[in-house]
């Protein structure tokens, strides 16, 4: 399998996520960054709008890779807006893939809200998508004190609370590669 992870974060949280994917992939890795300076103010305008901001181009041939797995945070209950303006951009050259975020939880629906938005942005399903929750991790300020996780900044150390998850996606995801070849 020849993957490629492509992600997009804001406050550094999915980058960490996507790097940890990359390593138990041991695959390429591709930063989506939007052409201009992002600030809270443009999130809120793309989150209310709907806007799906202008990216720098990607240079690499995504039909290269035989999966293309996706991470983003999820904003208001949707896929952050440059990740979604890549997957606009670029739907006729994504064969199969899976999504994963590192979100700040807590709403059961979520999941499948996302499920359906990819489904509809890329025209076709995806192999597996999943969810870790800020919300979840042992801290007690956090589940004392909800309005803060959003702000949350994740450190390797929590991301290691989440391996089991990882590696129950990965096995997803390979197994399928496996059962499509
Ligand atoms: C404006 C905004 C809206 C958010 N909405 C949601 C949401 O609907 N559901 C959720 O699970 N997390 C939500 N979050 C939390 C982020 O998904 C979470 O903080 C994520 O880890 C940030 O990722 P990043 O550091 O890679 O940018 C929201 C965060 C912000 C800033």
């Amino acid at each position: 399998m020849k993957p490629l992870i492509v992600y997009y974060s804001h406050g550094g949280n999915n980058e960490l996520l996507a790097y940890r994917l990359q390593k138990e992939f041991n695959s390429d890795i591709f930063e989506v960054e939007p052409a201009g300076k992002r600030t809270g103010f443009s999130i809120f305008l793309d989150i209310v709008l709907g806007r799906t901001p202008r990216i720098k181009p990607c240079p690499l041939t995504l039909s290269a890779y035989d999966m293309l797995i996706f991470v983003a945070p999820i904003w208001s209950g949707k896929i952050a807006s440059p990740l979604r303006s890549f997957l606009t951009q670029y739907r006729d050259q994504i064969t199969s893939y899976a999504f994963m975020s590192l979100c700040g939880g807590g709403m059961s629906a979520q999941v499948e809200k996302v499920r359906k938005e990819l489904t509809t942005t890329v025209g076709r399903a995806p192999i597996a998508v999943r969810e870790l929750w800020v919300l979840e991790l042992p801290k007690s300020h956090l589940k004392a004190n909800p309005p803060k996780i959003s702000g949350y900044r994740v450190t390797p150390e929590d991301i290691n609370y989440f391996v089991p998850d990882i590696h129950a996606f990965v096995e997803e995801v390979t197994a399928d590669v496996a059962v499509s070849d």
